[in-house]
């Protein structure tokens, strides 16, 4: 009976020492720092089993988060013990222990569930613990981008007063002069004075147009209507109209035959040749030559507006289709002001008619951007209908 007891007691002992060290060694992998919800579940997995009675024939497995994690081989008749894990009160997944052969003893349930919901309980803890802690981490992450935000906001706002009171302050003083002296001004005068208003007006405009476009197209505004255009017509009003603006530019326009015929969104592509053309005349020096080209390549059109100025460096040729992105030491020419908008734009509408813009150097000097539009292969009109064509 001595013996019985004494074999009884130390199998007991044997027993609560390998629960405590199951215990010991959960409580240490929950405060591991650092570690992955991951790898603790799968650490916590592999020292259940040691816990509990006859561990040779037990397997554990804690659910969670759509994952399953388990230490030795389930098998189907198991005899399964289960608790819940719960996060605030709701149940995130379970935890189980899964015997080969039930053991005999009736009070099987009895102080082994007390000790897995102990460990659910603790499992619980630390999905508690991570979710505060990804919580605290995204309202910090949050945080940095608000400010981030709102720093972007006041620099837009500086640079968008500045570049706007440029044009404003030329039309304010050219029209009080006039206003002032209108008697005493030769019509020469008056005439210069108007020119100096009309191109600040047109500078203004242009400033506006590409902000309003640009907070369009951040709202996923770009809708485009795209029909078969004439790519000729297009390049050739563009050039046109550049003229007129800029009479100390040689401007120049080619459009191959066979690149006339594009499907586009004509009022697009008319956006990105004006702001490409814009830039060739604001950053080149007057006299020199601006040529719009297009022809035909494999999968479409390629268009390409060079001129002869200094170019881009080759470390910015990649900066310079970022929104706000000016070349901070460009040799300006005056009335060489802007918001960086231009290029990011043409980006954009390019981008949706599913082409690609580049910008390079030419060999003899001068930058040259190109883009491409793509166009069906054959580039034959649709088949007509039977009927229309019997007609
Ligand atoms: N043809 C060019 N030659 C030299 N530098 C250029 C040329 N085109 C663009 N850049 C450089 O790239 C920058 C970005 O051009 P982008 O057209 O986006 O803006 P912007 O002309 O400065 O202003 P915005 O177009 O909004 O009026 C310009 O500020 C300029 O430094
Ligand atoms: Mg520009």
């Amino acid at each position: 009976m001595a013996t019985r007891a004494s074999t009884f007691s130390r199998g007991t002992l044997r027993k609560r020492i390998g629960e405590l060290q199951c215990l010991y060694g959960i409580a240490s992998v929950a405060a591991m720092p650092g570690a992955t919800l991951e790898e603790q579940a799968s650490r916590i997995v592999e020292l259940l089993p040691g816990a509990f009675r006859d561990h040779r024939r037990a397997f554990a497995r804690i659910t969670h988060g759509g994952r399953e994690y388990v230490s030795g081989t389930p098998f189907p008749d198991a005899f399964i013990l289960s608790a819940d894990i719960t996060d605030d009160g709701e149940r995130v997944g379970s935890v189980e222990i899964g015997y080969r052969d039930a053991p005999a003893e009736p009070d099987i349930c009895g102080p082994e569930a007390l000790l897995l919901n102990a460990v659910a309980e603790r499992l619980g803890g630390i999905v508690e613990r991570r979710r505060s802690r990804d919580q605290l981490q995204t309202m910090k992450r949050k945080a940095v981008e608000f400010k981030a935000l709102d720093r972007m906001k006041t620099n837009l706002l500086a640079t968008v007063s500045h570049e706007l009171r440029t044009p404003l302050t030329t039309i304010k003083g050219y029209t009080t002069m006039m206003l002032d002296y209108h008697a005493k001004l030769a019509p020469e005068e008056i005439r210069d004075c108007l020119e100096a208003v009309d191109a600040a007006t047109d500078r203004l405009r242009r400033l506006v147009d590409n902000l309003l476009e640009t907070s369009r197209l951040e709202a996923g505004m770009l809708k485009l209507d795209k029909r078969p255009g004439d790519l000729r017509e297009l390049v050739e009003g563009v050039a046109a109209e550049a003229r007129l603006r800029s009479a100390r530019h040689d401007i120049a326009a080619r459009v191959a035959a066979d690149a006339r015929k594009v499907e586009m969104d004509e009022r697009r592509i008319r956006q990105v040749l004006d702001n490409l053309v814009e830039n060739a005349i604001k950053y080149s020096p007057d006299g020199g030559t601006i040529q719009i080209a297009a022809r035909r390549n494999d999968g479409g059109v390629e268009v390409s507006v060079s001129d002869e100025g200094p170019g881009i460096p080759p470390q910015e040729l990649a900066h310079v289709f970022k929104r706000m992105y000016r070349l901070a030491r460009a040799p300006r020419k005056p009335g060489a002001d802007g918001l960086g908008l231009g290029l990011s734009i043409c980006q954009r509408i390019v981008k949706a008619h599913g082409g690609t813009i580049r910008a390079a150097n030419r060999e003899t000097g001068g930058a040259v951007i190109t883009f491409t539009l793509p166009c069906r292969a054959d580039g034959r009109k649709k088949p007509r209908r039977a009927k229309e064509a019997g007609a």
